[in-house]
């Protein structure tokens, strides 16, 4: 089937019971069990609850995984699969990972003895001479954030391989409709659906996806052990919002195709960071792994930092704040809100200037945001 068609389908017939055509919430906390050590499939929603199985079913069948588990925040999803490493083992990350990830390795699993290197140079044979100190993973996402650079996963992936060291893809950014990291050898593809998957701002979540069963289970025991569980509802809202994400991500590219391409032109911006630019580095990268584009783009604007800071408060349209996949659009400031962890310096040395804005465009009507941008940018 097609990836619209598994969307809707994947997961869930009607209920034979009740006929039931969308899933039902299952907001109970214990089931009955059959009789003692024998459940029905289910015995205790830490451990396991039909909406988790849904969704899980259904993002599987996105991703083109054999397996998902589902967890409370794309940052229990990370710890459910830290949970499986040991004291003494190591984490290479590349440049461009989530603010988070960072700093759950180096503020909290360090302390627990695992090591973990980023790499700011990404060139192949940077990664090459990190993977000889075996590593047990090499992580990375792409696009990365805020810069939409992108990594080819089938090269990276093959060099692991050479390694032994498993490669895993943070796949929020691009979303499932947009690029699937298995089909270029990655072992691993997590996300936190609380972005395009879910869809509507309104949830936080996050999952983990594999071709193996052994690690499928490990993923199972760690959400039942660390309590990383969503909640029934939430994998509700979320199985709800998934059935969407083609049409949602198809206005999400024309949006931002026509907003980069509108800040491209204007005098006040030095550089636009979009992929489907032809002047963007990796614009024939994006050709050759990702299927669709999505919603995200920044900017870097000819303004101080306080004129940036005023102009991003101005807007009508783009609510200024984190996250980003919503329906909505959004609006933030990385040096002072995501990025603002990284060291001046280290900052600069990235690309992540003063003037840099990241947009996270949503499913509006285009021209409305672009009059909301002339009418703002004139101002400044
Ligand atoms: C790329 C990426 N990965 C992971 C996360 C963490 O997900 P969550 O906020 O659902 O815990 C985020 C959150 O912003 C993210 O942007």
């Amino acid at each position: 089937m097609e990836f619209s068609t598994r969307a809707i389908h994947s997961g869930w017939d009607p209920d034979k019971q009740t006929g039931a055509v969308m899933p039902p919430i299952y907001m109970t906390s214990t089931f009955a069990l059959n009789s003692p050590g024998h459940s029905r499939g289910y015995d205790y929603t830490r451990a396991n609850n039909p909406n988790f199985v849904i969704l899980e079913k259904t993002l599987a069948a996105l991703e083109n995984a054999s397996y998902a588990t589902v967890f409370s925040s794309g940052i229990s999803a990370l710890m459910g699969m830290i949970s499986t490493l040991s004291t003494g083992d190591k984490v290479v990350a590349l440049d461009g990972i989530y603010g988070g990830t960072y700093r759950l390795f180096t503020k909290v699993m360090s302390r627990f003895g695992i090591h973990f290197e980023i790499l700011y140079d990404t060139s192949y044979e940077s990664i090459e001479n990190a993977l000889k100190s075996k590593p047990k993973w090499l992580i990375f996402e792409t696009p990365t954030n805020p810069l939409l650079r992108l990594f080819d996963i089938e090269i990276i992936s093959s060099i692991a391989k050479k390694y032994g060291v498993l490669t895993i893809v943070d796949n929020t950014f691009a979303s499932p409709y947009c690029q699937n990291p298995f089909n270029f050898g990655a072992d691993i593809v997590w996300h936190s659906t609380t972005k395009y998957i879910g869809g509507h701002s309104d949830v936080i979540g996050g999952v983990v996806m594999t071709q193996s069963a052994p690690f499928k289970k490990e993923l199972d025991f760690a959400r039942k052990t660390l309590g990383g569980n969503p909640s029934p509802f939430d994998c509700w809202l979320i199985t709800r919002g998934v059935k969407t994400l083609s049409v949602r991500m198809q206005q999400h590219e024309k949006n931002a195709r026509a907003v980069a391409h509108y800040l491209e032109k204007h005098p006040k911006v030095k550089v636009v960071h979009y992929p489907g630019l032809p002047s963007h580095q990796d614009h024939s990268l994006a050709g050759k792994q990702m299927k669709a584009l999505n919603g995200m783009l920044s900017a870097e604007f000819h303004l101080s930092l306080e004129d940036t800071l005023a102009m991003i408060s101005s807007f009508k349209l783009f609510t200024l704040a984190e996250s980003l996949g919503g329906v909505e659009s959004l609006i933030c400031h990385p040096v002072t809100m995501t990025h603002a962890i990284i060291p001046p310096e280290e900052r600069k040395k990235l690309g992540l200037n003063d003037g840099l804005v990241r947009f996270s465009i949503g499913i509006e009507d285009s021209k409305d945001l672009i009059e909301d941008l002339d009418q703002i940018l004139a101002k400044f």
